[in-house]
């Protein structure tokens, strides 16, 4: 026996007392505890003699017909989301994250009632909400009398009761509402901690398997926007999913992080309303004012892509004096190394002293862009409102910015600019195509919309603000 320290929230074992636990990330949780290593055993590799049973031919296993069942869920871009088109895997496991009030349960108990509505046993999990809040959400959101029929609410959070109560009910398809509030009673680390999330998904999971039902696990997402629990739980689900929106806009965004039986470069978008969510097939310009043409100083429109999706997205910026030591730098919806860099640009290329000057950029609806060509968008919205000057009416804008200035054009141009046009767009500012065919192509497709291509910022600024 040696001494050791036990991390009382993740299990994690030391050699030595510290104050804040490495793996988890908890302040005081290490007790003492007698620790007996176990020594390897010397021949531990043999004794199995014959494992060819275990092995077969890719070519066999080809021709056995095997077919993966699914079940459409009725709203065509979350089949898409789910599985490239088709919907949902039979017993497949996906995990479900996003901020607290996004609308996760919302979405789960609509999916609820579309799979009960296909005559499908559902069992509704929650460790949050009680059974009369979760039957007066589901009048809200129109479930008819014989689909809540075939839904049945258990609020309970002990692992092992839940583990009995799925293999007793049998149902075609469950809800997990939330992993976090989950625990086992065999463990002795709290609810929610690395451990218990880690212990709980995986008997969830591995109950759902033997017993083929669909599953989904609602997860709380961190203040860094990872799933808590990180990385533990990616592992042991097939699917991963990110519900994202912000408080003041309607608007939802259902994007995949990992998916075992489809492709990651689908999103589906969604409105809250107050019959719950309505999935929206056309997302194109749902994210600008209808009032682009008007033109306001700080405000540029990006022709962006999410995952295979072209949208329009309005980019604001503000800037203010900064009377302080530090200038302030808040950037929402776009990723703040970027920021930074196209600020260096500005920097670079204007007599503009940028440390005199506070600098806010907003993404409107609480959409967060994950696309470099996003640059030359943000950056002449912030010249704009430096210049207190609008941009060129009518104008939709993309382009990767180089740190000499350069613009780059990535994948996706042709969707950004077929979908700008279709919007109503009449010119769009963006990095050259040197292919004259897909110009050609381009130009015959889209006739109403001009193609400035520019070769760096400084043209991209000047054709911006031409008067
Ligand atoms: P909820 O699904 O409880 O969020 P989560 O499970 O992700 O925490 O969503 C709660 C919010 O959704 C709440 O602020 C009210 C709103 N909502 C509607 O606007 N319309 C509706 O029909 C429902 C059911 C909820
Ligand atoms: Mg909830």
């Amino acid at each position: 026996m040696k001494k050791r320290f036990k991390c009382s929230s993740c299990g994690n074992i030391v050699p030595k007392w510290q104050g804040r636990c490495f793996e988890c990330g908890k302040f005081n949780t290490y007790d003492e505890v007698q620790y007996k290593d176990t020594p390897i055993k010397k021949n531990r590799l043999s004794g199995y003699s014959d494992l060819s049973n275990k092995v077969s031919q890719l070519s066999e296993i080809r021709n056995n017909d095997f077919k993966i069942e699914v079940s459409s869920t009725g709203l065509e871009t979350l089949d898409k989301v789910l599985s490239s088109n088709l919907g949902l895997v039979k017993g497949s496991v996906s995990l479900i994250g996003g901020d607290p009030g996004i609308g996760k349960s919302t979405l789960l108990l609509q999916l609820s009632g579309i799979f009960a509505g296909q005559g499908k046993k559902v069992l509704y999990i929650s460790g949050e909400e009680s059974e009369g809040q979760i039957a007066l959400r589901s009048k809200r959101l129109g479930l008819t009398e014989k689909e809540s029929e075939s839904v049945y609410i258990a609020n309970m959070s002990e692992l092992e009761q839940i583990v009995n109560v799925i293999s007793q009910e049998k149902p075609d398809f469950m809800i997990i509402d939330s992993i976090q509030t989950i625990y086992s009673s065999q463990l002795s680390s709290t609810p929610g901690s690395v451990s218990q999330i880690k212990e709980c998904a995986t008997l969830i999971a591995q109950q759902a398997k033997q017993q083929n039902i669909d599953t989904f696990l609602i997860g709380h997402v961190t203040k860094e926007g990872d799933i808590a629990g990180p990385q533990v739980l990616e592992h042991i689900v097939d699917t991963v999913l990110y519900f994202e929106g912000s408080e003041d806009s309607n608007y939802r965004t259902l994007k995949v992080h990992k998916n075992r039986y489809g492709n990651t470069n689908e999103i589906a978008i969604f409105e809250m309303t107050e019959q719950g969510l309505v999935e929206i097939t056309d997302p194109s310009s749902i994210f600008i004012d209808n009032n682009y043409d008007q033109n306001e100083v700080g405000t540029v429109i990006l022709a962006t892509q999410s995952q295979n999706t072209a949208l329009m997205i309005e980019i604001q910026s503000l800037i203010d004096q900064n009377n302080s030591q530090y200038a302030k730098r808040i950037a929402n919806g776009i990723e703040f190394n970027r920021l930074a860099m196209i600020l260096a640009i500005v920097n670079r290329i204007s007599a503009i002293k940028m440390n005199q000057l506070d600098i806010f950029v907003n993404v409107i609806s609480g959409f967060k862009i994950n696309d470099a060509s996003s640059d030359l968008a943000v950056f002449l919205s912030v010249l704009s409102s430096i210049q207190d000057q609008p941009i060129k009416k009518n104008t939709a804008t993309f382009g990767e910015i180089s740190l000499n200035g350069k613009l780059r054009l990535n994948k996706g141009f042709e969707k950004r600019i077929n979908v700008a046009s279709k919007t109503g767009f009449k010119h769009i500012i963006m990095p050259v195509i040197k292919d004259k065919d897909i110009v050609k192509r381009i130009k015959k497709n889209n006739p109403d919309i001009e193609l400035i291509m520019c070769e760096s910022v400084f043209e991209a600024f000047e054709k911006a603000f031409e008067r």
